[in-house]
């Protein structure tokens, strides 16, 4: 049997739209659970200042289909020091929380594995990051709205892009990971596409261009994943001026955080949803440094070493989708 009475729950790192659909899940099988259940506010940091609040159903009615997040979001320096560490263990003993749930990325389950490690809190993760970028989880909630906002952002600069006969750099999220960049790329049949996990060199991607543009093409879309080696959009958009002899009229478009925001894709309300259940649910089962998630539609539970460590790759063939679809 399990010893936890309550459980905390918080959200880190870059907001996701589907985290209020996680919330609402965490809380309510909390409660259906004889749990009390607490909302901590702000990630780490709240956790560190005690802004913690007890939740009942009805503080999460609504919220299902609202982008961002109620208990609000950091990226916490402090929770990185062993004092700020022994500060959000001493204001959980406080509030008599046994165990927590925190919704967020790789920084999220890293804090979450030093801290469940230093001190006895047991600690499941659920993935929320629009990067797609933890190892596991075939999806993480939030990937699929921003991908949605991203194709439809990019239809529409496609529509002025072959108005004016344009070639159009368009800058998208993912620091370290080109899942955004690389399905929207294909799903928005763009002439190039630029990512971290895979090196293209300036002069190949002058060729490749060259070469669609000699065929056929007066207008075209490069997506740039923000994380790309070559630099951001501006920064390529420049080089590709003076190396092609200005032969390309060129615009850049950075999609920044509009990709973060939005009501969440039913995809994403419905992963939350069930992850949210599965989160609570483990710990009852005294699981513990774990990260619930699914694969191949089924439930799993991988450890925070595994998800961080691994860091999900992108599918090489894919690159190769993409060049077959652009001859
Ligand atoms: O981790 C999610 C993410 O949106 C990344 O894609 C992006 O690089 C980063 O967060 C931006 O972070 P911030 O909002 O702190 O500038």
């Amino acid at each position: 049997m399990t010893k936890i009475k309550s459980i905390g729950v918080l959200t880190s790192g870059g907001d996701a739209p589907g985290m209020n659909a996680a919330i609402r899940a965490v809380v309510r099988t909390a409660i259906f659970n004889n749990l009390k259940v607490y909302g901590i506010y702000s990630g780490y940091e709240g956790l560190i200042d005690a802004k913690i609040k007890e939740m009942t159903t009805k503080d999460v009615s609504n919220i299902i289909q609202r982008g961002g997040t109620i208990l609000g979001s950091a990226r916490s320096d402090r929770f990185r020091t062993e004092d700020g560490r022994k500060q959000a263990y001493d204001n959980l003993k406080d509030y008599k929380i046994d165990a927590m749930v925190v919704i967020g990325g790789d920084g999220t389950f890293t804090g979450a594995g030093i801290f469940s490690k230093e001190f006895d809190i047991p600690t499941v993760g659920i993935p929320g990051t629009i990067d797609n970028d933890l190892f596991g989880t075939d999806h993480t909630i939030g990937y699929d709205t921003a991908l949605n906002t991203v194709v439809e952002a990019v239809d529409r600069i496609k529509d002025t892009a072959s108005s004016h006969g344009r070639l159009f750099l368009v800058e998208v999220m993912g620091r370290n990971a080109g899942f955004i960049a690389l399905t929207c790329g294909i799903a928005c049949g763009a002439e190039a596409i630029l990512i971290p996990e895979q090196k293209t060199t300036f002069v190949q991607l002058v060729e490749y261009l060259n070469d669609r543009f000699a065929k056929k093409k007066s207008s075209g879309i490069v997506i740039v994943a923000e994380g790309d080696e070559s630099g951001g959009a501006y920064k390529i958009a420049e080089k590709l001026k003076s190396a092609s002899g200005e032969q390309f009229d060129i615009r850049v478009s950075v999609l920044g955080h509009l990709q973060r925001g939005g009501s969440p894709s039913a995809f994403d309300r419905f992963l939350a949803s069930r992850l949210g259940v599965e989160a609570v649910e483990a710990l009852l089962e005294n699981q513990r440094s774990i990260m619930v998630g699914m694969a191949n539609q089924q439930i799993v539970h991988v450890s925070f070493s595994k998800t961080i460590k691994l860091h999900n790759m992108v599918d090489p063939k894919l690159m190769q989708v993409a060049d077959i679809l652009n001859i």
